[in-house]
């Protein structure tokens, strides 16, 4: 598939608002480039013998609202251009979401499949204790991200504390409940993208979200979690995929059992598309299903130039960061297909690892349902802002929730007096 490189895609976007906000050359200047760019080498002895050197990025891009916030993420293909893109990113979904954080993301290249357990964890300590100074409860804090999960963030913290002698729960959010952990904090990414859906759906399409159908690209912690939200509120999931290949059920129109069976089946297989008496798609064949909503919940670059003339979705919920490059993202428009932008869809992420944080730090524990309401408020209240604006500028989704983020963001700056 034809990929953009993301921070080109990142900088298009902001680009696409100065019509409609007028910053300052100077902000403008300060927010096309992240604050802190931080490249470190990770040499690792693996426990095969072999000596190798992995690279980790932490790019810090805006902390004019709060301290830095934003996943880790490990894949081979992470790069600086990547994380600095994600890192913008953070700070407009942080905005977008209204809670005091900036933006940042860090990563390391390398391919966690190919390591151990034991190997990973002495990675990611490797990597927390190489940019321990950069990160911390009042600096930056990490969270989960693609193929990092809470077992990681446990290591984070138990690294970052030992090197502070105390327990730092705040230095890290996603983290086991046992660790500090909040309740929802794992489904809650994945809750959000379904609030979305089941709002835009409503709004847009004008259904209830009980009579549509979805296809959702990725099974992991956010695309598991929005398929098992929207069964919840009645959705009809007609294809899932992950990185081996996506599933529709055969014979009926949408996969008629429950979420616990579907992904109690995929993690036996070892995939969705392993899953007993399924069809099997390849990934591009899920992107072009027929559906009232597509979601990708993988990666970026998925929806390109190439396919978006042959999407059939009516409307794009983006769960991924950065999943539709800016190319594609206008051909969508101009075929009438709605586009729900990620830094909306899936800030329910990093709402609910602020309320982490904010337990952490006042040593509380909020039940499921505390958390699970304030998402859906704070979810709901950002949803109709967007909306909003973009019927007040007559302008998509995705610029109206950038120039939201953007005004924000903005006038935290002046505030401060940053020039
Ligand atoms: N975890 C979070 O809280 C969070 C929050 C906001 C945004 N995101 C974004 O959501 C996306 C997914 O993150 P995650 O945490 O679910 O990661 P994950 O590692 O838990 O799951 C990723 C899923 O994508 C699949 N996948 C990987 N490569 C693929 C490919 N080439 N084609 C199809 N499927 C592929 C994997 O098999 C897996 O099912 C990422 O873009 C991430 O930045 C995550």
């Amino acid at each position: 598939m034809k990929s953009e490189n993301p921070f080109d895609n990142a900088l298009a976007q902001l680009a696409s608002i100065t019509d409609i906000v007028s910053i300052d050359p100077e902000y403008y200047e300060i927010l096309k480039n992240p604050r802190r760019q931080v490249v470190v080498s990770l040499p690792l002895k693996l426990s095969n013998g072999e000596a190798v050197t992995f690279t980790g990025y932490r790019v810090q891009h805006n902390n004019a609202r709060g301290p830095y916030k934003g996943g880790i993420r490990y894949h081979q293909n992470v790069s600086l251009d990547e994380v600095k893109a994600l890192s913008m990113w953070m700070t407009w979904k942080g905005a977008v979401i209204d809670i005091p954080f900036g933006g940042a993301k860090g990563g390391v290249t390398v391919d966690p499949f190919k390591l151990g357990m034991d190997d990973l964890e002495r990675l990611t300590r490797k990597y927390v204790s190489t940019i321990e100074r950069d990160i911390g409860p009042e600096i930056d804090i990490p969270a989960p991200d693609l193929n990092t999960n809470p077992q990681t963030m446990a290591w984070i913290m138990n690294e970052y504390s030992k090197m502070h002698g105390h327990n730092v729960p705040a230095c890290v959010t996603g983290k086991p409940i046992e660790l500090g952990g909040s309740e929802g904090r794992n489904a809650a990414t994945g809750r959000g993208v379904a609030i979305c859906v089941r709002e835009a759906v409503k709004k847009y399409l004008h259904k209830d979200v009980k009579d549509i159908t979805v296809a959702v690209q990725g099974f992991g912690n956010v695309g598991s979690n929005t398929v098992m939200s929207l069964m919840e509120m009645g959705a009809k999931i007609v294809a899932v995929s992950d990185v081996f290949g996506g599933a529709k059920p055969i014979g009926k129109k949408y996969f008629e059992q429950s979420f616990d069976s579907l992904q109690t089946s995929a993690l036996k297989a070892g995939s969705v598309s392993k899953i007993p008496n399924v069809q099997q798609i390849s990934n591009e064949e899920l992107l072009e299903t027929e559906t009232d909503v597509l979601v990708p919940a993988a990666l970026e670059n998925q929806i390109t130039e190439e396919n978006a003339s042959k999407l059939r979705a009516r409307m794009v919920v983006e769960a991924a960061n950065g999943p539709t490059t800016s190319i594609a993202g206008k051909m969508l428009e101009r075929g009438g297909i709605t586009l729900i932008p990620d830094i909306l869809a899936n800030s329910g992420g990093v709402l609910v690892s602020y309320f982490e944080w904010v337990q952490n730090l006042s040593r509380d524990h909020w039940t499921e349902e505390q958390v699970n309401q304030r998402l859906e408020e704070k979810m709901m209240h950002a949803f109709n802002e967007v909306v909003s604006l973009a019927e007040k500028e007559n302008i998509d989704q995705r610029r109206a929730a950038l120039v939201l983020a953007v005004r924000r963001v903005v006038a935290a700056m002046k505030l401060s007096g940053w020039h």
